[in-house]
């Protein structure tokens, strides 16, 4: 695997602050703050209207926070079409382009566009999802993300559900020999966060729970210590 596409290449914990819920008339602060804090990716929600009922940033956005930090950006794209978007995306800095399975009816194909572009390819699925969307495409996956809220908007419940499915994720991942990263978004905060990771989940997406604290930085810690204090044994 290429340097680039290395997002997946540690094991452990990985907390991937949402800068949908950062402020962004300080955005290189806010930045600056989960670099500090320890943030190990930075996640972008990528949102286009139609597949969701919001609308977040493009390429441009991408390209002016590759210029503030050295970590991986994980950009989610909540939208139709996404492979309109792939080239772009990769030129602008992206380190992994994560699809919905629900907008990607040539999904193989697109995760390996993906690859091809250099970034590591990952596939979202909706809470109402099954898994068996993704189970002829495993070998294809860097990453699988396991939504455990609808997507569109920041600082929703976290559903409890996506807990037994991160549990039913992690064995299909193993089962096949993957070393594909499991993230869960939505919802992830201290106290729904030690469930998941103890259900399997290695990468964590966190908006409002980090932006909203006093203190960012400290958040991203306490975050790792629930995780470190929920050690499956
Ligand atoms: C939701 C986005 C999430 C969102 C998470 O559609 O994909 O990444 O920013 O925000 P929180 O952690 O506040 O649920
Ligand atoms: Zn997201």
């Amino acid at each position: 695997m290429s340097a680039r596409r290395g997002v997946n290449a540690s094991s452990g914990v990985r907390i991937a602050p949402s800068l949908l819920s950062a402020d962004f008339s300080r955005l290189a602060e806010e930045v600056a703050v989960c670099e500090a804090g320890g943030a190990d990716w930075l996640h972008v929600d990528v949102m286009d209207g139609q597949f969701v009922p919001n609308l977040t940033f493009g390429a441009k956005v991408i390209e002016t926070v590759r210029k503030l930090t050295e970590l991986p950006l994980d950009v989610h794209l909540m939208v139709v079409e996404p492979e309109k978007y792939f080239d772009d995306f990769a030129a602008a800095g992206a380190n992994g382009l994560t699809i919905h399975v629900e907008a990607a009816p040539h999904l193989q194909r697109q995760l390996a566009r993906i690859r091809e572009l250099g970034c590591a390819a990952g596939a979202a699925l909706n809470p109402a999802t099954p898994l068996s969307s993704v189970s002829e495409v495993v070998p294809d996956l860097d990453l699988l993300l396991i939504m455990s809220v609808n997507p569109g908007f920041s600082g929703q419940q976290f559903i409890t559900g996506s807990v037994d499915k991160i549990g039913r994720a992690r064995a299909m991942l193993d089962a096949a020999g993957s070393s594909a990263a499991l993230e869960v978004d939505g919802g992830v905060n201290r106290a729904t966060i030690r469930d998941v990771f103890r259900a399997g989940a290695d990468t964590f997406v966190a908006g409002n729970a980090v932006f909203s604290a006093k203190d960012p930085a400290g958040e991203i810690a306490s975050l790792r210590a629930a995780c470190a204090a929920g050690t499956p044994v």
